[in-house]
Protein backbone atom coordinates (compact mmCIF):
# COMPACT_ATOMS: atom_id res chain seq x y z
CA UNK A 1 0.00 0.00 0.00
CA UNK A 2 1.66 3.52 -0.78
CA UNK A 3 0.04 6.22 0.95
CA UNK A 4 0.89 10.12 -0.44
CA UNK A 5 1.07 13.66 1.27
CA UNK A 6 -0.81 16.81 -0.25
CA UNK A 7 0.79 20.21 1.27
CA UNK A 8 -0.60 24.05 0.91
CA UNK A 9 0.79 25.20 -2.25
CA UNK A 10 0.40 28.98 -3.36
CA UNK A 11 -1.22 28.20 -6.74
CA UNK A 12 -1.72 26.41 -9.76
CA UNK A 13 -0.43 28.08 -13.30
CA UNK A 14 0.23 25.66 -16.46
CA UNK A 15 -1.89 23.94 -19.48
CA UNK A 16 -2.23 20.30 -18.93
CA UNK A 17 -4.35 17.72 -20.42
CA UNK A 18 -6.64 15.45 -18.53
CA UNK A 19 -6.72 11.61 -19.14
CA UNK A 20 -9.74 10.19 -21.56
CA UNK A 21 -12.89 9.94 -20.10
CA UNK A 22 -13.75 6.86 -18.48
CA UNK A 23 -17.13 5.85 -19.82
CA UNK A 24 -16.38 6.50 -23.43
CA UNK A 25 -13.13 4.61 -23.49
CA UNK A 26 -14.77 1.79 -21.70
CA UNK A 27 -17.74 1.95 -25.14
CA UNK A 28 -14.92 2.23 -27.23
CA UNK A 29 -13.48 -1.36 -26.73
CA UNK A 30 -16.82 -2.67 -26.43
CA UNK A 31 -18.60 -1.41 -29.58
CA UNK A 32 -15.07 -1.71 -31.38
CA UNK A 33 -15.41 -5.67 -30.74
CA UNK A 34 -18.94 -5.76 -31.74
CA UNK A 35 -18.34 -3.87 -34.98
CA UNK A 36 -17.24 -4.99 -38.33
CA UNK A 37 -13.68 -3.84 -39.77
CA UNK A 38 -10.82 -1.87 -37.29
CA UNK A 39 -11.91 0.47 -34.98
CA UNK A 40 -9.47 2.90 -34.60
CA UNK A 41 -9.06 4.94 -30.61
CA UNK A 42 -7.20 7.73 -29.83
CA UNK A 43 -6.37 8.89 -26.54
CA UNK A 44 -8.01 6.04 -24.46
CA UNK A 45 -8.28 5.99 -20.96
CA UNK A 46 -4.69 3.79 -20.48
CA UNK A 47 -6.63 3.65 -16.51
CA UNK A 48 -6.60 0.29 -14.51
CA UNK A 49 -10.90 0.24 -14.86
CA UNK A 50 -10.45 0.32 -18.76
CA UNK A 51 -7.52 -2.03 -19.09
CA UNK A 52 -9.88 -5.16 -17.27
CA UNK A 53 -12.50 -4.12 -20.03
CA UNK A 54 -9.83 -4.48 -22.87
CA UNK A 55 -8.52 -7.86 -21.01
CA UNK A 56 -11.68 -9.13 -20.68
CA UNK A 57 -13.02 -8.83 -24.22
CA UNK A 58 -9.53 -10.10 -24.95
CA UNK A 59 -10.15 -13.92 -22.54
CA UNK A 60 -13.55 -13.66 -25.11
CA UNK A 61 -11.16 -13.68 -28.40
CA UNK A 62 -11.57 -10.13 -28.88
CA UNK A 63 -8.56 -8.72 -31.31
CA UNK A 64 -7.46 -5.40 -29.18
CA UNK A 65 -4.02 -4.29 -29.67
CA UNK A 66 -2.22 -0.88 -28.54
CA UNK A 67 -0.31 0.32 -31.32
CA UNK A 68 2.11 3.41 -29.93
CA UNK A 69 -0.67 5.82 -28.80
CA UNK A 70 -3.70 4.11 -30.66
CA UNK A 71 -5.80 0.88 -29.95
CA UNK A 72 -7.19 -0.95 -32.78
CA UNK A 73 -9.72 -3.17 -32.09
CA UNK A 74 -10.85 -5.91 -35.38
CA UNK A 75 -14.20 -6.44 -34.28
CA UNK A 76 -17.38 -8.54 -35.13
CA UNK A 77 -15.97 -12.00 -34.36
CA UNK A 78 -18.21 -14.05 -32.03
CA UNK A 79 -17.07 -14.03 -28.69
CA UNK A 80 -15.74 -17.30 -26.52
CA UNK A 81 -16.34 -18.62 -23.63
CA UNK A 82 -13.10 -17.88 -21.19
CA UNK A 83 -10.77 -20.07 -20.13
CA UNK A 84 -10.70 -18.29 -16.88
CA UNK A 85 -12.62 -16.27 -14.58
CA UNK A 86 -13.05 -12.47 -15.90
CA UNK A 87 -10.97 -10.20 -13.35
CA UNK A 88 -12.71 -6.98 -13.28
CA UNK A 89 -10.91 -5.22 -10.70
CA UNK A 90 -12.16 -2.10 -9.12
CA UNK A 91 -14.58 -1.61 -12.12
CA UNK A 92 -18.28 -1.30 -12.14
CA UNK A 93 -18.28 -0.03 -15.46
CA UNK A 94 -16.75 -2.98 -16.65
CA UNK A 95 -18.38 -5.58 -14.82
CA UNK A 96 -22.26 -4.15 -15.42
CA UNK A 97 -21.63 -3.39 -19.12
CA UNK A 98 -19.95 -7.06 -19.98
CA UNK A 99 -22.95 -8.71 -18.03
CA UNK A 100 -25.20 -7.00 -20.93
CA UNK A 101 -22.68 -7.44 -23.65
CA UNK A 102 -22.13 -11.12 -22.69
CA UNK A 103 -25.56 -11.89 -22.03
CA UNK A 104 -26.12 -11.98 -26.04
CA UNK A 105 -23.82 -14.54 -26.69
CA UNK A 106 -24.19 -18.48 -26.21
CA UNK A 107 -21.24 -18.59 -23.73
CA UNK A 108 -20.87 -18.15 -19.91
CA UNK A 109 -18.36 -16.14 -17.69
CA UNK A 110 -17.20 -15.84 -14.03
CA UNK A 111 -16.94 -12.30 -12.98
CA UNK A 112 -14.35 -11.85 -10.15
CA UNK A 113 -13.24 -8.44 -8.70
CA UNK A 114 -11.59 -6.93 -6.11
CA UNK A 115 -13.16 -6.16 -2.39
CA UNK A 116 -14.58 -2.90 -3.22
CA UNK A 117 -16.07 -4.34 -5.89
CA UNK A 118 -17.41 -7.11 -4.81
CA UNK A 119 -19.59 -5.53 -2.30
CA UNK A 120 -21.25 -3.93 -5.01
CA UNK A 121 -25.07 -4.71 -6.11
CA UNK A 122 -25.23 -6.25 -9.25
CA UNK A 123 -29.18 -7.36 -8.88
CA UNK A 124 -30.17 -4.19 -10.59
CA UNK A 125 -28.09 -5.63 -13.73
CA UNK A 126 -29.25 -9.16 -13.13
CA UNK A 127 -33.22 -8.28 -12.77
CA UNK A 128 -33.75 -6.94 -16.55
CA UNK A 129 -30.95 -9.41 -18.35
CA UNK A 130 -32.67 -12.56 -16.67
CA UNK A 131 -36.11 -11.17 -17.88
CA UNK A 132 -34.35 -11.19 -21.33
CA UNK A 133 -33.09 -14.34 -20.77
CA UNK A 134 -29.63 -14.36 -19.99
CA UNK A 135 -28.74 -16.84 -16.52
CA UNK A 136 -26.81 -15.76 -13.38
CA UNK A 137 -25.61 -17.38 -10.49
CA UNK A 138 -24.85 -14.84 -7.55
CA UNK A 139 -25.89 -11.61 -7.08
CA UNK A 140 -22.40 -10.05 -6.20
CA UNK A 141 -19.36 -10.87 -7.21
CA UNK A 142 -17.84 -13.47 -8.18
CA UNK A 143 -20.68 -14.43 -10.24
CA UNK A 144 -21.55 -16.36 -13.13
CA UNK A 145 -23.85 -15.18 -16.27
CA UNK A 146 -24.83 -17.80 -19.40
CA UNK A 147 -25.93 -15.64 -22.08
CA UNK A 148 -28.13 -17.14 -25.07
CA UNK A 149 -30.90 -16.57 -27.19
CA UNK A 150 -32.79 -12.85 -25.94
CA UNK A 151 -36.16 -11.34 -26.18
CA UNK A 152 -36.54 -7.42 -26.03
CA UNK A 153 -38.17 -6.20 -22.62
CA UNK A 154 -39.45 -3.08 -21.91
CA UNK A 155 -37.77 -2.04 -18.51
CA UNK A 156 -38.28 0.92 -16.30
CA UNK A 157 -34.88 1.76 -14.45
CA UNK A 158 -35.61 1.58 -10.89
CA UNK A 159 -32.70 4.33 -10.56
CA UNK A 160 -31.12 6.50 -12.79
CA UNK A 161 -28.00 4.44 -13.74
CA UNK A 162 -26.52 4.62 -17.11
CA UNK A 163 -24.38 1.43 -16.33
CA UNK A 164 -27.93 -0.46 -15.79
CA UNK A 165 -29.18 1.26 -19.39
CA UNK A 166 -26.15 0.40 -21.25
CA UNK A 167 -25.85 -3.46 -19.65
CA UNK A 168 -29.63 -3.53 -20.88
CA UNK A 169 -28.95 -1.97 -24.52
CA UNK A 170 -25.67 -4.10 -25.35
CA UNK A 171 -27.83 -7.03 -24.32
CA UNK A 172 -30.92 -5.43 -26.55
CA UNK A 173 -28.24 -5.99 -29.55
CA UNK A 174 -28.72 -9.12 -29.96
CA UNK A 175 -32.63 -9.25 -28.58
CA UNK A 176 -35.05 -10.27 -31.06
CA UNK A 177 -37.67 -7.45 -31.23
CA UNK A 178 -37.64 -4.08 -30.17
CA UNK A 179 -36.34 -3.03 -26.41
CA UNK A 180 -37.59 0.29 -24.31
CA UNK A 181 -35.41 1.60 -21.57
CA UNK A 182 -37.38 4.26 -19.69
CA UNK A 183 -35.39 6.26 -17.61
CA UNK A 184 -36.57 8.01 -14.86
CA UNK A 185 -34.35 10.70 -15.47
CA UNK A 186 -31.63 11.17 -18.01
CA UNK A 187 -28.12 9.57 -17.47
CA UNK A 188 -25.02 10.00 -19.15
CA UNK A 189 -25.93 9.19 -22.84
CA UNK A 190 -22.82 7.61 -24.10
CA UNK A 191 -23.96 4.34 -25.15
CA UNK A 192 -26.71 5.87 -27.25
CA UNK A 193 -24.29 8.41 -28.81
CA UNK A 194 -21.58 5.64 -29.49
CA UNK A 195 -24.56 3.18 -31.20
CA UNK A 196 -25.41 6.01 -33.55
CA UNK A 197 -21.83 6.52 -34.43
CA UNK A 198 -21.32 2.93 -35.03
CA UNK A 199 -24.28 3.08 -37.24
CA UNK A 200 -27.77 1.61 -35.38
CA UNK A 201 -30.60 3.52 -34.95
CA UNK A 202 -31.42 4.27 -31.68
CA UNK A 203 -34.58 6.47 -30.67
CA UNK A 204 -35.06 8.25 -27.70
CA UNK A 205 -38.44 10.40 -26.73
CA UNK A 206 -39.00 11.87 -23.58
CA UNK A 207 -37.77 9.61 -21.01
CA UNK A 208 -37.62 6.23 -23.34
CA UNK A 209 -34.80 4.52 -25.30
CA UNK A 210 -36.03 2.45 -28.21
CA UNK A 211 -33.32 -0.12 -29.84
CA UNK A 212 -33.92 -2.60 -32.26
CA UNK A 213 -32.15 -6.03 -32.24
CA UNK A 214 -30.11 -7.27 -34.41
CA UNK A 215 -28.54 -4.22 -36.13
CA UNK A 216 -25.09 -3.88 -38.02
CA UNK A 217 -22.32 -2.20 -36.09
CA UNK A 218 -19.67 -0.73 -38.52
CA UNK A 219 -16.35 0.03 -37.06
CA UNK A 220 -15.47 3.75 -36.69
CA UNK A 221 -12.27 5.54 -35.67
CA UNK A 222 -13.10 7.22 -32.07
CA UNK A 223 -11.48 10.25 -30.37
CA UNK A 224 -11.59 9.97 -26.82
CA UNK A 225 -12.40 13.65 -25.43
CA UNK A 226 -10.71 14.50 -21.51
CA UNK A 227 -12.86 13.08 -19.15
CA UNK A 228 -14.92 15.95 -17.02
CA UNK A 229 -14.46 13.68 -14.02
CA UNK A 230 -11.18 13.56 -13.82
CA UNK A 231 -10.52 17.23 -14.96
CA UNK A 232 -12.95 18.23 -12.07
CA UNK A 233 -9.67 17.64 -9.97
CA UNK A 234 -7.12 20.51 -10.78
CA UNK A 235 -10.28 22.04 -11.90
CA UNK A 236 -10.78 22.34 -8.59
CA UNK A 237 -7.48 23.09 -6.89
CA UNK A 238 -7.35 25.56 -9.37
CA UNK A 239 -10.42 27.57 -7.73
CA UNK A 240 -9.74 27.21 -3.95
CA UNK A 241 -5.98 28.07 -4.24
CA UNK A 242 -4.64 31.44 -4.49
CA UNK A 243 -3.22 32.90 -7.81
CA UNK A 244 -4.15 29.47 -9.88
CA UNK A 245 -5.04 30.08 -13.89
CA UNK A 246 -4.69 27.04 -15.39
CA UNK A 247 -6.55 25.36 -18.76
CA UNK A 248 -7.66 21.96 -19.57
CA UNK A 249 -8.14 21.76 -23.23
CA UNK A 250 -10.49 19.31 -25.08
CA UNK A 251 -12.79 18.28 -22.10
CA UNK A 252 -16.04 16.41 -22.41
CA UNK A 253 -18.80 18.90 -22.04
CA UNK A 254 -21.52 16.68 -23.09
CA UNK A 255 -24.65 18.15 -20.62
CA UNK A 256 -25.44 15.07 -18.84
CA UNK A 257 -21.87 14.93 -17.46
CA UNK A 258 -21.79 18.53 -16.62
CA UNK A 259 -23.51 19.16 -13.73
CA UNK A 260 -20.48 19.56 -11.49
CA UNK A 261 -19.01 23.34 -13.70
CA UNK A 262 -23.04 24.42 -13.56
CA UNK A 263 -23.23 24.00 -9.55
CA UNK A 264 -19.36 25.86 -9.37
CA UNK A 265 -20.58 28.17 -11.67
CA UNK A 266 -23.37 28.88 -9.20
CA UNK A 267 -21.41 29.22 -6.83
CA UNK A 268 -19.20 32.02 -8.22
CA UNK A 269 -16.72 30.21 -9.99
CA UNK A 270 -14.63 31.79 -12.96
CA UNK A 271 -14.69 29.20 -15.43
CA UNK A 272 -14.65 29.42 -18.95
CA UNK A 273 -15.15 27.23 -21.77
CA UNK A 274 -13.32 28.05 -24.63
CA UNK A 275 -13.09 26.97 -28.60
CA UNK A 276 -16.09 24.66 -28.31
CA UNK A 277 -16.30 21.98 -30.98
CA UNK A 278 -17.75 18.63 -32.17
CA UNK A 279 -15.30 15.50 -31.76
CA UNK A 280 -16.63 11.64 -32.48
CA UNK A 281 -20.45 12.75 -31.78
CA UNK A 282 -19.90 14.47 -28.25
CA UNK A 283 -19.29 17.99 -27.65
CA UNK A 284 -15.39 19.33 -25.88
CA UNK A 285 -14.43 22.68 -25.21
CA UNK A 286 -10.98 23.83 -23.75
CA UNK A 287 -11.59 25.02 -20.04
CA UNK A 288 -9.85 27.72 -18.34
CA UNK A 289 -10.29 27.78 -14.96
CA UNK A 290 -8.85 31.23 -12.28
CA UNK A 291 -9.32 31.08 -8.35
CA UNK A 292 -12.24 32.58 -7.22
CA UNK A 293 -14.38 33.30 -4.18
CA UNK A 294 -17.22 30.48 -3.51
CA UNK A 295 -20.64 30.90 -1.96
CA UNK A 296 -22.26 27.70 -0.91
CA UNK A 297 -25.58 26.75 -2.75
CA UNK A 298 -28.45 24.59 -2.32
CA UNK A 299 -27.39 21.57 -5.58
CA UNK A 300 -31.06 20.87 -7.50
CA UNK A 301 -32.06 16.93 -7.09
CA UNK A 302 -32.60 16.47 -10.26
CA UNK A 303 -29.23 17.68 -11.13
CA UNK A 304 -27.44 14.76 -9.21
CA UNK A 305 -27.26 12.32 -12.27
CA UNK A 306 -25.06 14.79 -14.54
CA UNK A 307 -22.61 14.60 -11.49
CA UNK A 308 -23.16 11.78 -9.70
CA UNK A 309 -19.04 10.81 -9.67
CA UNK A 310 -18.50 14.30 -8.60
CA UNK A 311 -19.72 15.12 -4.78
CA UNK A 312 -16.33 14.28 -3.14
CA UNK A 313 -14.77 17.18 -5.15
CA UNK A 314 -18.05 19.19 -5.16
CA UNK A 315 -17.69 19.17 -0.96
CA UNK A 316 -13.98 19.65 -0.86
CA UNK A 317 -15.31 23.29 -2.79
CA UNK A 318 -17.72 23.39 -0.28
CA UNK A 319 -15.20 23.02 2.45
CA UNK A 320 -13.54 26.46 1.00
CA UNK A 321 -16.76 28.31 0.29
CA UNK A 322 -18.76 30.84 2.09
CA UNK A 323 -21.79 29.41 4.10
CA UNK A 324 -23.54 26.17 3.60
CA UNK A 325 -23.73 23.84 0.87
CA UNK A 326 -26.74 21.56 0.72
CA UNK A 327 -26.36 18.42 -1.24
CA UNK A 328 -29.55 15.32 -1.95
CA UNK A 329 -30.69 12.72 -3.46
CA UNK A 330 -27.29 11.13 -3.34
CA UNK A 331 -28.44 7.63 -2.14
CA UNK A 332 -26.43 5.84 -5.45
CA UNK A 333 -23.30 7.55 -3.80
CA UNK A 334 -23.52 4.59 -0.71
CA UNK A 335 -23.04 1.99 -3.63
CA UNK A 336 -20.37 3.72 -5.42
CA UNK A 337 -16.57 2.34 -4.94
CA UNK A 338 -16.78 2.91 -1.47
CA UNK A 339 -20.26 4.44 0.71
CA UNK A 340 -19.31 7.68 -0.23
CA UNK A 341 -21.52 9.44 1.57
CA UNK A 342 -19.81 8.29 4.88
CA UNK A 343 -16.27 8.62 2.89
CA UNK A 344 -16.55 12.47 2.08
CA UNK A 345 -17.77 13.54 5.38
CA UNK A 346 -15.62 11.36 7.39
CA UNK A 347 -12.56 13.23 5.03
CA UNK A 348 -14.07 16.79 5.84
CA UNK A 349 -14.34 16.44 9.27
CA UNK A 350 -11.23 14.51 9.93
CA UNK A 351 -9.99 18.04 8.10
CA UNK A 352 -11.82 19.99 10.20
CA UNK A 353 -14.66 21.10 8.54
CA UNK A 354 -18.37 20.74 9.40
CA UNK A 355 -20.16 18.16 7.36
CA UNK A 356 -23.29 16.61 8.28
CA UNK A 357 -24.31 13.14 6.23
CA UNK A 358 -27.83 12.46 6.17
CA UNK A 359 -29.32 8.85 5.21
CA UNK A 360 -29.09 10.74 0.87
CA UNK A 361 -28.24 13.55 1.76
CA UNK A 362 -24.94 15.70 2.59
CA UNK A 363 -24.24 19.48 3.96
CA UNK A 364 -20.71 20.71 4.31
CA UNK A 365 -20.45 24.59 6.03
CA UNK A 366 -17.83 26.03 4.26
CA UNK A 367 -14.68 28.42 6.29
CA UNK A 368 -11.99 30.41 4.31
CA UNK A 369 -9.52 28.44 6.12
CA UNK A 370 -9.46 24.77 6.63
CA UNK A 371 -7.37 23.25 8.97
CA UNK A 372 -6.06 19.64 7.58
CA UNK A 373 -3.62 17.36 9.16
CA UNK A 374 -5.52 13.94 9.08
CA UNK A 375 -4.65 10.83 6.99
CA UNK A 376 -7.92 10.23 5.32
CA UNK A 377 -9.45 6.76 5.02
CA UNK A 378 -10.18 5.95 1.47
CA UNK A 379 -11.99 2.85 1.27
CA UNK A 380 -10.20 1.71 -2.25
CA UNK A 381 -12.05 4.31 -3.51
CA UNK A 382 -9.99 6.58 -5.99
CA UNK A 383 -12.19 9.76 -6.02
CA UNK A 384 -12.04 9.89 -2.47
CA UNK A 385 -7.91 9.59 -2.58
CA UNK A 386 -7.57 12.27 -5.43
CA UNK A 387 -10.23 14.58 -3.33
CA UNK A 388 -8.29 14.43 -0.18
CA UNK A 389 -5.06 15.12 -1.93
CA UNK A 390 -6.88 18.37 -3.37
CA UNK A 391 -8.46 19.50 -0.22
CA UNK A 392 -4.90 19.30 1.34
CA UNK A 393 -3.81 22.11 -1.43
CA UNK A 394 -5.24 24.65 0.59
CA UNK A 395 -5.45 23.36 3.68
CA UNK A 396 -3.06 24.93 6.79
CA UNK A 397 -1.79 21.77 7.58
CA UNK A 398 -0.60 18.51 4.95
CA UNK A 399 -3.20 16.03 4.02
CA UNK A 400 -2.41 12.28 4.14
CA UNK A 401 -4.05 9.54 2.43
CA UNK A 402 -3.95 5.63 3.45
CA UNK A 403 -3.46 4.57 0.16
CA UNK A 404 -2.99 6.13 -3.29
CA UNK A 405 -2.92 2.89 -5.16
CA UNK A 406 -6.72 3.18 -6.62
CA UNK A 407 -5.93 6.45 -8.65
CA UNK A 408 -4.62 4.48 -11.06
CA UNK A 409 -7.71 3.02 -11.62
CA UNK A 410 -8.95 6.44 -13.37
CA UNK A 411 -6.19 9.03 -13.25
CA UNK A 412 -2.61 7.17 -13.53
CA UNK A 413 -0.72 10.09 -13.69
CA UNK A 414 -2.77 12.36 -11.16
CA UNK A 415 -0.23 13.42 -9.07
CA UNK A 416 2.60 14.32 -11.68
CA UNK A 417 0.04 16.16 -13.85
CA UNK A 418 -1.02 17.96 -10.66
CA UNK A 419 2.88 18.63 -9.52
CA UNK A 420 3.51 19.88 -13.44
CA UNK A 421 0.75 22.78 -12.70
CA UNK A 422 2.76 23.39 -9.29
CA UNK A 423 1.11 21.29 -6.83
CA UNK A 424 3.40 19.79 -3.68
CA UNK A 425 2.35 15.94 -3.52
CA UNK A 426 4.89 13.24 -2.32
C1 LIG B 1 -20.90 5.20 -15.49
C2 LIG B 1 -22.08 5.46 -14.84
C3 LIG B 1 -22.17 5.90 -13.43
C4 LIG B 1 -20.83 6.41 -12.91
C5 LIG B 1 -19.69 5.53 -13.31
C6 LIG B 1 -19.59 5.42 -14.82
C7 LIG B 1 -20.92 4.75 -16.89
O1 LIG B 1 -22.58 4.79 -12.63
O2 LIG B 1 -20.88 6.52 -11.50
O3 LIG B 1 -18.47 6.06 -12.81
O4 LIG B 1 -19.86 4.78 -17.56
O5 LIG B 1 -22.00 4.36 -17.36
P1 LIG B 1 -24.15 4.47 -12.37
O6 LIG B 1 -24.76 4.19 -13.67
O7 LIG B 1 -24.14 3.27 -11.47
O8 LIG B 1 -24.70 5.70 -11.69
Amino acid sequence: MSGLVSKQISGLRGTVTAPGDKSISHRSLMFGALATGETVVTGLLEGEDVICTAEALKAMGADIKKDGDIWRIRGGKQLQTPRAPLNLGNSGTSTRLLMGLISGYPITATFTGDASLSRRPMKRVIEPLSQMGAQFEGERLPLRVAGGDLRAITYKLPVASAQIKSAILLAALHAAGTTTVIEPEPTRDHTERMLRLFGAKVTTDGHNILLQGNQKLTAQNITVPSDPSAAAFPIVAALITKDSDITLPGVLINPLRTGLYTTLIEMGANIRFENKREESGDIVADIRVRSSTLTGVRVPPERVPSMIDEFPILAVAAAFAEGETIMTNLGELRVKESDRLTAVADTLKAAGVRAIAGEDDLRVTGASTVRGGCTIATHMDHRIAMSALVMGMASENPISIDSADMIATSFPDFAGLMNGLGAKIS
